[in-house]
């Protein structure tokens, strides 16, 4: 038997279809010069204080002395010991034995589904990164989704008529680059704690905040530590997307059944992940050195260019969007009303620029665009210029 699951998903991941679709386009059109404003892939290089640890720690492992079989279990203290001294930085006390090393955020939100029932209710906010849903569709639970739109600037808050077991949340959000208070994340803890429900809080762009007022990790907020968990990664971070190293964080607190979530994620991990190599671990330790955050900094301020480039042209064309500030995402709205994917077919069959549409993050992204700010600034400049043509024609 299969698991008949899956028949239920759509037939590709959105980011797999739009690959298949630009990989069509320039076979047509082999002269025509392409884009890329669509998936949140990086494109500045890693750090030199990261390469350089990775260069070190391969010579290690070229050393009898210095090589190193099977890592730690959790991951390698050194890098959950600099992880719990960059929460700490914002008043956020962590243990090390909260903080687990995986390959990813990516593969721990659909992972982390293993240590709950198959019965919970799952609320998903709609448009979202697909990865929430399908994973969930995958296991067979039902969701229910609350939606973001223009009226809530897509930061749906809890509705408490509406139960759930696990809650998903993302901020800054990817796709509408939105970001929640404080305040607004406080009623959400508030909810869970109320439904004895848990928060799976996805912080992967929590380094594009840059206004000080705004929360980076729910654990900023009163009471997160019994009812959530947080995933983030060095991908968008540090330029890590090839290199593959993210961390997921359950406080001991976090009890349902009386039973420890840590305990259970720990006996799952230890089961079925043998862990991230050492090299990248040291990688990843060296962004978080004085010099990495230095360094990081300077390719999250390009990337905060771009998306400046972004927001001032559409501001420009007049056309309506979110986000773009403490986020590397764009969110607007297409053209004359147009549906996502015709927008994003005639604007790659007219100009070569790939977005992604809105209607690949759930059902409220119909008539929305997903720009990324993560390309060259040379291919931002040139997409927005190719934008303010097309504008004109329409
Ligand atoms: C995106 O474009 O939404 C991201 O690159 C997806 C991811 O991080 O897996």
């Amino acid at each position: 038997m299969i698991n008949e699951n899956y028949l239920k998903l759509k037939e590709s991941y959105l980011f797999s279809t739009i690959a298949k679709k630009v990989g069509d386009y320039s076979k047509t059109y082999p002269e025509k010069r392409i884009t890329r404003l669509g998936i949140g892939d990086v494109t500045r290089p890693l750090a030199p204080v990261v390469v350089e640890a990775i260069g070190k720690a391969v010579l290690e492992m070229g050393k009898a002395e210095t090589f190193r079989g099977y890592g730690e279990e959790q991951g390698y203290l050194f890098l959950r010991k600099a992880i719990c001294e960059y929460y700490a930085k914002r008043s956020v006390m962590l243990n090390e034995d909260e903080v687990f090393i995986s390959d990813g955020a990516k593969s721990d939100l659909g992972n982390i589904l293993d240590i709950f029932s198959a019965a919970n209710t799952v609320q998903i906010p709609d448009p979202v990164y697909p990865v929430y849903v399908d994973t969930n569709i995958m296991a067979g639970r039902s969701i229910t989704y609350i939606n973001g739109n223009i009226e809530n600037n897509f930061l749906p808050m809890p509705d408490r008529k509406n139960k759930a077991d696990i809650i998903y949340l993302c901020s800054p959000n990817n796709p509408t680059g939105s970001l929640y208070s404080k305040e607004e994340l406080k009623a959400w803890v508030d909810y869970a704690l109320e439904n004895d429900a848990v928060i799976l809080f996805d912080s992967a762009y929590e380094i594009f905040v840059r206004n000080e007022n705004y929360p980076r990790s729910i654990f900023e907020i009163e009471g997160a530590v019994e009812c959530a968990i947080e995933f983030c990664s060095f991908s968008k971070t540090a330029g890590f997307t090839g290199t593959r190293c993210g961390y997921t964080i359950i406080p001991k607190k976090l009890k349902r059944n009386s039973i420890a979530l840590n305990g259970m994620w720990l006996r799952r991990q230890t089961t079925k992940f043998n862990g991230v190599p050492y090299i990248v671990q040291r990688g990843a330790e060296a962004v978080f050195t004085d010099a990495g955050q230095v360094q990081i900094k300077e390719a999250i301020d390009y990337y905060l260019e771009n998306a400046n480039i972004i927001a001032n042209t559409l501001t420009e064309l007049g056309i309506w969007y979110t986000g773009g500030k403490n986020s590397p995402y764009i969110w607007m709205k297409c053209p004359k009303n147009m549906l996502s994917w015709d927008f994003f077919d005639q604007l790659l069959e007219k100009t070569g620029v790939v977005g992604t549409p809105g209607a690949g993050f759930g059902n409220m992204g119909e008539g929305f665009f997903r720009l990324s700010a993560f390309g060259s600034k040379e291919n931002v400049l040139y997409g927005m210029e190719k934008f303010r043509e097309y504008g004109g024609t329409l």
